[in-house]
């Protein structure tokens, strides 16, 4: 778990000599802001220093061979360095905290959850269609990342202030993808995901039914037969109404509408105003999502159904073969 003397000896020579001779060509890390390790990592050191920074973590990571990650806290001042166990999952063993950073090993210079990059990121209610925005093949923010990017716009907590979607170049280069995982966060939490299987699929295609490997909603997703089809461009009515990322039961009627999640996104939906608890539109998009494990409703005659909620923020991340 901890070092002993010598450790922490060795630990501060290194430090004091990185710094002198410079650590750019050394082990990269992309640190990733509000980012906290809780599980399925074992410990290599932890240390508390006044002004505890990005660098001095990153250098105790560095001088183990086995560490490919660390998490710091300027505020508490806590580094605390680690190796990932076989069945780290970043999703999981990574949770979403503003006082902490979490350094991941690798020369990409994207956002990370270890293995899985960031590719989109949609926020909610801001005016601006996700799936239009998606599409866009003029819209790169990334490879770099544009100078007058807003940060709030790539983080995953404390993203208040975000006032636009984030779209990785990566989209129109859909190729050596395994797995897409699309992730809704409410309140600084990731709510609900679905993982797909994205091999041979390209930036639309992998949005479907048959390539669900797992979900919050498993199996019962991944086995319904009554579903309108799973994809992402979803439905749109007299250029005013738009149902995109499309999880739900074949239409009935708007008050007892059942569904995994869909994003509204148009101001306005033909069953808002008479049939559902969730009115209002007049900003979009609106990511719905079921917070139980299976479906719910937001008409107002939901029957046995829990009510739907809205996400803060849409997301998608890629893994690559
Ligand atoms: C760094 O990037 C290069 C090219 O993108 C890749 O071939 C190499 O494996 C990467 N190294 C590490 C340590 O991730
Ligand atoms: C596509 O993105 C570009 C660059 O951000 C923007 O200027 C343009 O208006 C967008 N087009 C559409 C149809 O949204």
């Amino acid at each position: 778990m901890s070092v002993g003397r010598s450790g922490t000896c060795l630990l501060l020579v290194s430090v004091a000599l990185g710094l002198a001779s410079g650590v750019t060509d050394q082990a990269k890390f992309v640190k990733e802001p509000g980012q906290k390790i809780v599980s399925n990592a074992d410990q290599l050191v932890s240390f508390s220093k006044p002004a505890m920074s990005n660098i001095l973590c990153a250098a105790s990571c560095r001088i183990h061979s086995d560490c490919s990650l660390y998490h710091f806290s300027p505020v508490t001042n806590i580094c605390a360095t680690f190796k990932e166990r076989s069945s780290f999952d970043p999703f999981t063993d990574v949770v979403f905290d503003k006082d902490w950073t979490t350094g991941y090993l690798s020369n990409a210079s994207s956002v990370r959850r270890g293995s899985w990059v960031l590719v989109f990121r949609g926020q909610s209610r801001i005016g601006v269609p996700v799936y239009d925005t998606w599409v866009n093949t003029s819209k790169h923010d990334d490879g770099p990342l544009l100078g007058d990017f807003p940060y709030a716009c790539l983080r995953l907590t404390d993203y208040k202030q975000c006032n636009r979607h984030f779209r990785s170049h990566i989209v129109d280069k859909w190729v050596n993808i395994q797995e897409a995982r699309f992730s809704l966060v409410k309140a600084d939490t990731e709510v609900a995901y679905i993982v797909f299987d994205a091999t041979g699929s390209d930036k639309i295609s992998w949005f479907s039914q048959n390539r669900i490997l797992h979900s919050t909603w498993s199996p019962a997703l991944d086995t319904a037969n009554d579903l309108q089809p799973v994809n992402m461009k979803g439905n749109c009515y007299k250029n005013s109404i738009c149902r995109r990322f499309q999880i739900y039961q074949k239409y009935k009627y708007c008050k007892s509408e059942a569904f995994y999640t869909f994003t509204v996104d148009m101001a306005g939906d033909s069953c808002s105003e008479s049939s559902w608890v969730l009115r209002d539109f007049s900003t979009f998009p609106v990511f719905l999502y079921s917070p139980g494990t299976g479906r719910c409703s937001i008409g107002t005659d939901r029957g046995s159904y829990i009510l739907g909620d809205e996400a803060d923020v849409m997301s998608v991340w890629v893994k690559f073969v």
